[in-house]
């Protein structure tokens, strides 16, 4: 410890001149994964303290990107000196696993006090929930949603059945519970309330917008029975009564929309800016999948980023309303990407921009027709600068996909889990296959209408209510979990100098390492790779087996396969981490707003450790607080790691002499450089590794066992 104290200082140095005068920039990017991700980051920024590159007053890092439980972590670690200072700063692992402790027990002490013990979700909600799960996963804790709902349900109905509300209570309890001098709910996350050692990094935090959102005009907690006129004009008040909109005016402008106001609700479309001569047009662009969206914070500017810098602006959205019913049909859906795109449904829409023609218009005229525009996205937040709470919540929303308030994302990720009831019915069984489609559906028609998970996506006006300006957050992972492309992106986007190589250390807090599932697929679908070789990048991607499809964020030209990946994947002995060098070229994506031309290095980090991503009701948090705490443990005592975050930043290490020599080039025989692309056109990836490749065949049954995780990740 001692030894690589001491030695930090010099690092520090040095590499704040490395930063600047030559050609490297040092970025993390880190994936979800719930309190799994929340603490491995704790573990990982102590390494990264223990390397050089965070200190008491300064990191190396120009930008940290990461999504949901990581991003709770992140807006502790800008906002919180106290935070800093027990985890970064911790002066050994195991005061990291105390920290660990404390903070799980005030948050198991919060769930302990709004729920003595666990409801049964399907009693409390009179909804058979069970009839949206395929067979083959409701035996695994992990993927089964009923149980992981039944386990949050008190938890969450507490927390006025708002996700946004739960992350509020809990990151301010544990915050007040470590010390954090003041309220750390009322923080804005902007650059001058960021802490002194962080002034100079940029905060992005990785969310997806909806690319329409629904307003209810009915009642917003109950079984969704119709209102007479009277009602919904009140509802119109209440919703939308903010300073973008006045009630009355708009109310009256609306109002001749609806044919049916006592079974409608309002929904609100997306699309590019419309460009000048196009007002008029009777076909509109729309977005149809889920839009990552950076929530950044830099020297100059705290706000909101899309990854729509393909169309006139990546601030700017074009917003339109229509009436929609408040019945779930799965028909209304149609036109927007459901799976499995062919036979059931068409495929409707080749890209992610793609105009409604008219004959769709014609054939969903239930919701094209009377479509208005309402202007632009209102700011979300209200503009500026988000809230720490704010930037947190819209990160994390992982059961979103489950929110009627996002009905495109409801739709897409329903459609799949109907395929895969479908699909696990036996064949010759006609009647059970129909039960099984009718009980499906009805279960989510009564999710539909009931209003209760309205908020397991956050409005972008949270806590105020959305408007017909407004839209809905989910969690990153539903445009990109492991939070690369808007890292990236971000760079470009402010002048960065492409000639730099970017070395981007990318933490991916996983519980297994599984071959062809979507662990290995997220990395992947940065490269040229099996499932996005016929898509250009920023066109639509399903991730085999994902809840939904997104823009895909392809940002490099090389081809990478999950064999290649694999063999790259150097375990460790001293922990169940393993790391794998990779490298890229950038490429365009227009959609992203990367550019190409740049070189990046990625340190991928995977945590391995199998623990829950849902950690929520108190039960599992009993359970699970002291394997966390083992595992930032473990991660802050691995001096391999801390060897290996070094050498990949050419960090240098002093031999037994005293004088520094660079672990690459000591261990120069193992290394297989860069290979010349020219003369192996099929792997342009390069591939550096210092394990045979019998070692990592070997672990490779080891990580099957996980099996498929490429299910069900409605639960992030
Ligand atoms: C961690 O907590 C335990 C129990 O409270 C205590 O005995 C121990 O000294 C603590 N360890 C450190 C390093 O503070
Ligand atoms: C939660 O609900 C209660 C009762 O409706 C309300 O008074 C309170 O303001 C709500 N809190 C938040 C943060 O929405
Ligand atoms: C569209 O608006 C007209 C009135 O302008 C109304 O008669 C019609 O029912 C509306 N269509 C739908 C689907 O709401
Ligand atoms: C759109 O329609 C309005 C009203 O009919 C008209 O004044 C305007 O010139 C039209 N715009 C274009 C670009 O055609
Ligand atoms: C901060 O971000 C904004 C928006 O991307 C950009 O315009 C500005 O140049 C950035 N400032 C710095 C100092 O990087
Ligand atoms: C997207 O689709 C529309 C047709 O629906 C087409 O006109 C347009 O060229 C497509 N854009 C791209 C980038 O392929
Ligand atoms: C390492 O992985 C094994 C196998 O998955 C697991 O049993 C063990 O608990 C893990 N250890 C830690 C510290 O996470
Ligand atoms: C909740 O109740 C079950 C049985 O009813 C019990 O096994 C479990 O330990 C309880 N959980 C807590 C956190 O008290």
């Amino acid at each position: 410890m001692k030894f690589w104290s001491l030695f930090t200082n010099v690092l520090v140095l040095s590499l704040a001149r490395a930063d600047d005068d030559t050609d490297t920039v040092v970025r993390w990017s880190s994936t979800g994964g719930g309190w799994r991700a929340m603490f491995a980051c704790v573990g990982f920024a102590n390494v990264f303290q223990q390397a050089g590159l965070m200190s008491e007053d300064s990191s190396l890092f120009s930008a940290i990107a990461t999504n949901s439980g990581a991003s709770w972590f992140l807006v502790q670690l800008f906002y919180s000196q106290a935070f800093y200072d027990q985890t970064v700063m911790a002066e050994s692992p195991e005061d990291l696993y105390n920290f660990t402790m404390q903070w799980m027990g005030t948050y198991e002490a919060f769930a302990l006090e709004v729920v003595p013990n666990g409801t049964d979700i399907n009693e409390a909600l009179g909804i058979d929930l069970a009839a949206l799960h395929t067979g083959t996963e409701r035996e695994q804790f992990e993927y089964n949603v009923v149980t992981q709902l039944s386990e949050f349900w008190g938890l969450y109905y507490n927390s006025n059945a708002s996700w946004a509300h739960f992350v509020d209570t809990m990151l301010s309890r544990a915050t007040d519970e470590l010390g954090h001098k003041g309220v750390f709910a009322d923080i804005q996350a902007n650059p001058e309330n960021r802490i002194p050692a962080l002034q100079s990094t940029d905060m992005l935090i990785q969310s997806t917008l909806a690319p329409g959102s629904k307003i209810r005009l009915g009642p917003h907690r109950g079984t969704g029975t119709t209102t007479t006129e009277e009602e919904l004009s009140e509802e119109f008040e209440f919703e939308f009564e903010d300073e973008y909109y006045d009630p009355a005016e708009k109310w009256n402008y609306l109002k001749p929309l609806f044919g049916d106001i006592d079974n409608q609700d309002l929904m609100v479309y997306l699309g590019p800016l419309v460009q000048e001569g196009e007002e008029n047009a009777t076909n509109w662009a729309l977005y149809s999948v889920g839009i990552s969206t950076a929530y950044i914070v830099n020297d100059t500017f705290a706000g909101f980023q899309y990854s729509t810098f393909d169309s006139p602006s990546s601030t700017e959205l074009a917003t339109y309303v229509s009436p929609t019913s408040r019945f779930w049909k799965w028909n209304d859906w149609e036109s927007y990407y459901l799976w499995p795109n062919e036979g059931f449904w068409t495929l409707p829409t080749p890209n992610a921009t793609a105009r409604i023609d008219q004959d769709l218009v014609e054939q969903y005229k239930s919701q094209a027709v009377n479509m208005t525009s309402t202007g632009t996205l209102a700011p979300p937040f209200g503009g500026g600068a988000a809230s720490v709470i704010q930037a947190a919540s819209i990160s994390s929303a992982a059961a979103g996909p489950l929110s009627p308030a996002a009905p495109t994302l409801f739709a897409q990720a329903l459609s799949l889990q109907r395929q895969k009831v479908r699909d696990g019915l036996e064949t010759d069984t006609d009647l059970a296959a129909v039960a099984g489609l009718t009980a499906y559906d009805l279960a989510a028609g009564d999710i539909y209408k009931n209003g209760v998970f309205d908020d397991f996506s956050v409005c972008s006006q949270w806590p105020n209510p959305c408007g017909p300006a407004d839209g809905q957050f989910l969690d990153g992972a539903f445009s990109d979990n492991p939070s690369v492309a808007i890292n990236v992106a971000q760079y470009h986007q402010t002048g960065g100098d492409l000639s730099k190589t970017m070395k981007l250390v990318l933490t991916n807090t996983n519980q297994d390492l599984v071959p062809g599932s979507y662990d290995t697929d997220q990395i992947l679908q940065y490269f040229d790779c099996s499932f996005n070789h016929d898509v250009s990048p920023g066109d639509y991607v399903w991730l085999p087996g994902f809840v939904v499809p997104y823009r895909s964020p392809q940002i490099f030209e090389e081809t990478l396969t999950v064999g290649d990946f694999i063999i790259a994947v150097q375990p460790m002995e001293d922990s169940n981490m393993s790391t794998a060098i990779l490298y890229g070229t950038t490429i365009d994506n227009a959609a992203f707003g990367v550019q190409a031309g740049q070189s990046v290095e990625i340190l991928v980090i995977n945590t391995n450790t199998p623990i829950t991503t849902f950690i929520a009701g108190a039960t599992i948090i009993e359970m699970q607080m002291e394997p966390l705490a083992a595992m930032v443990q473990d991660i802050a005592s691995s001096q391999e790691l801390v060897a290996r975050v070094k050498d990949f930043l050419g960090i240098l290490e002093e031999n037994e002499n005293g004088e520094e020599i660079s672990r690459s080039k000591a261990g120069e025989a193992e290394n297989v450089d860069k290979p010349d692309s020219g003369e192996e056109p099929n792997v342009g990836m390069t591939l550096r590794s210092t394990s045979d490749a019998g070692t990592s065949r070997a672990l490779c049954p080891l990580w099957a066992v996980g099996l498929l995780c490429s299910g069900y990740l409605l639960l992030v």
